[in-house]
This record gives structure tokens, C-alpha cells and sequence, in this order.
């Protein structure tokens, strides 16, 4: 008698146990993409990845892309974006779902991943912290002596060999060149469907079954030219004037990639900090970026009750 209840105590016990911890383990994990002259071994990067996790309890970590630096800048973005496609479908803690957190050209890859992954784990939220979504007219300061040989290249940024063999080169959008981008750019035309007769509803499918999308824009980014681009604003075809808000767009109004439609659903949250480019304060993590990294479930009622 004595012996049947301890073993029944237990039972109760085992089972109570591995009722509470459940939730625990659904956690839906986050991976993030660091940016331009970065890895992921950078202090900066770690720095960031460990606030987010012990902010949102969420498992994360940052996914390198082949050498991390050096390939950051001379890696072409179709081939980082594909390598991420490879190694996210290989992260078993990934397979029923997972947020993404974009830095700065990281956000290109990360947009490819979610556009381009054929076979992949759905994303839910995606949060962007300045990244060159439309593209940039000019290239960002960088004194780095590797950042040289970018110089030279990114004078014909529109050339075959540029384009293999410069990452930024796939993000070049120069207004007065907008011909040669649309014929010559391996990269951004694509991700944003932005050639007419080559537009892929499958990569407006997948970018809009977001749950969420945070778009961080720096009032003070001096990397990206335009900041705007960061949400999605550019020039105009033709012209460097004036600056278009993201809702006037053609990306936008024509919703070549689900943006206005994510919009019109309330999905996405256009944030502006002051700060200069990825200058983000740990309040503002917490305001911004934590919220979306936690528990889905929880977070998505929080929302409605407000
Ligand atoms: C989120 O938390 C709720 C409880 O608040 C739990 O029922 C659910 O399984 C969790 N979902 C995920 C995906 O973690
Ligand atoms: C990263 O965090 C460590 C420890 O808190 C700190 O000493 C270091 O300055 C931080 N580095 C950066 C680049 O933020
Ligand atoms: C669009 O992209 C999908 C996913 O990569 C691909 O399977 C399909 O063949 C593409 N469609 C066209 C018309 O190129």
C-alpha cells in the first residue's frame, strides 16, 4: 500500500513536472544576422545577441555566414542568402517557427532567407534594425583597410565581376542609373521584385505570412544613404529628390512584396530612434525589439487585449 502511493506521488510528480516546463521548451527561438565588417564573434554582436536573450527568455544566437568579416564584404549576397537558407533547414530547434533580428546588411540576407528559402521553417516576427531595404545610393564610410579594395570596386558597381564579388554591390540603387540596376544588379531587383515581367508572387507570399515586421530606422545613420531606406523610403527613379516616404513607393503602392498589404493588416511598426546607425540603447531594445522575441502566443494576446 505504502510502496503503490510513494510510486503514485511520483507519478503525479514526474507528470506536473513536465507540464510546467513545456511552455519552457516552445519557446520560440530567434537567430540573427550581423552586418557588414561584423561576425558573429564580434563583441558588439554577442554583446547584442545575449541582451536579447536574457531580456526576452527566448534561446537565440547569431548565425555566421562562411568567414564572417571578410565574406561580409566580399561574399555576394545571393550566395550568403543561400547559405543561410542551408543552415537554418539544418537547426532542428528551428523546424516549427522562429524570429529573425536583422543588423544593417544582415537584413538583406535575412529578407533573401525569408523571400528565397525554398523548404524552410516558417518566420513569424522579423525585426529590422537599419537595414538598406531599398537599396543605397553612396557607399558608407570605412576606413577599415579591407574596406579598400570595396572602394575601387563600387566605382563600376554595376559591372559582372563588381557584382560577384562585392556584397554592398547587390544593394547599389543609383537613382540617374536605374536601367543599368534593373538589368545588372544580381541582387536587390530581385528581392524586391522590382523588374517588371520577372516579379515572383512567391517571394510576396512568403515576405507577407509575417506575423510581424519592426522596421528601425536611426535619425542620425550616417551609413546608409538614404536612412529612409531603412523603411523602405527612396529617391524617386531619375532623381535624388525629394526622398520618398515607404507608402510612395512603387514597392509599396503596387505591393511588389506584400508590404502595404503586411501595413493595411497592422503588421508592421515603423520605429524611428535617435541614435547614429545601429546606435540602439538598451531601453530601446526593450521597447522595440524584446516584445516580439518573446513567447508568440502570449505576445499576440497582450496585443489584443490593448
Ligand atoms: C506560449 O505560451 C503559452 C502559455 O502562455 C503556451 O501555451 C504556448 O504553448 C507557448 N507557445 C510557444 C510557441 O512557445
Ligand atoms: C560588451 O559587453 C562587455 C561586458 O559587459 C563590455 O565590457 C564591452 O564593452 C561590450 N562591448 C561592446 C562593443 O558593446
Ligand atoms: C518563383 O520562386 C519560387 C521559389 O524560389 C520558384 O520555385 C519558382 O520557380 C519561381 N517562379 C518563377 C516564375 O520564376
Amino acid at each position: 500500500m505504502e510502496k503503490s502511493l510513494q510510486r503514485f506521488v511520483l507519478l503525479v510528480t514526474l507528470s506536473l513536472f513536465c507540464f510546467i516546463s513545456i511552455p519552457f521548451s516552445l519557446s520560440v527561438p530567434f537567430v540573427l544576422f550581423h552586418g557588414i565588417v561584423s561576425g558573429c564573434s564580434n563583441d558588439k554582436m554577442s554583446n547584442l545577441t545575449k541582451l536579447l536573450n536574457s531580456y526576452s527568455s527566448s534561446p537565440g544566437s547569431c548565425v555566421e555566414i562562411g568567414n564572417g568579416l571578410a565574406d561580409s564584404l566580399y561574399m555576394p549576397l545571393t550566395q550568403q542568402a543561400s547559405i543561410a537558407c542551408e543552415k537554418i533547414k539544418q537547426m532542428p530547434e528551428l523546424s516549427e517557427g522562429y524570429n529573425i533580428v536583422g543588423v544593417s546588411q544582415g537584413n538583406l540576407v535575412a529578407r533573401g532567407l525569408i523571400e528565397f528559402c525554398d523548404n524552410a521553417p516558417p518566420v513569424f516576427n522579423y525585426v529590422s534594425l537599419g537595414g538598406p531595404h531599398a537599396g543605397l545610393s553612396d557607399l558608407p564610410k570605412c576606413t577599415f583597410p579591407l574596406c579598400k579594395l570595396l572602394e575601387l570596386y563600387l566605382s563600376d558597381v554595376y559591372n559582372d565581376f563588381v557584382q560577384d564579388h562585392a556584397a554592398p554591390s547587390g544593394y547599389f540603387k543609383l537613382p540617374t542609373k536605374i536601367t543599368e540596376y534593373l538589368e545588372h544588379s544580381k541582387y536587390l531587383p530581385k528581392l524586391n521584385n522590382e523588374r517588371p515581367g520577372e516579379k515572383n508572387s512567391t517571394y510576396k507570399d512568403r515576405f507577407t505570412s509575417l506575423h510581424n515586421l519592426v522596421l528601425i530606422m536611426f535619425e542620425k545613420d550616417d551609413v546608409l544613404t538614404p536612412k529612409e531606406s531603412s523603411w523602405f523610403g527612396y529617391y524617386p527613379d531619375g532623381t535624388y529628390t525629394p526622398i520618398l516616404p515607404p507608402q510612395k513607393t512603387k514597392l509599396y503602392t503596387e505591393d511588389w512584396i506584400g508590404l502595404k498589404t503586411l501595413d493595411d493588416a497592422g503588421k508592421v511598426n515603423f520605429v524611428s530612434v535617435p541614435g547614429g546607425h545601429i546606435e540602439i540603447t538598451e531601453e530601446e531594445l526593450v521597447k522595440y525589439v524584446v516584445p516580439y522575441l518573446k513567447n508568440e502566443s502570449t505576445f499576440s494576446s497582450e496585443h489584443e487585449a490593448m
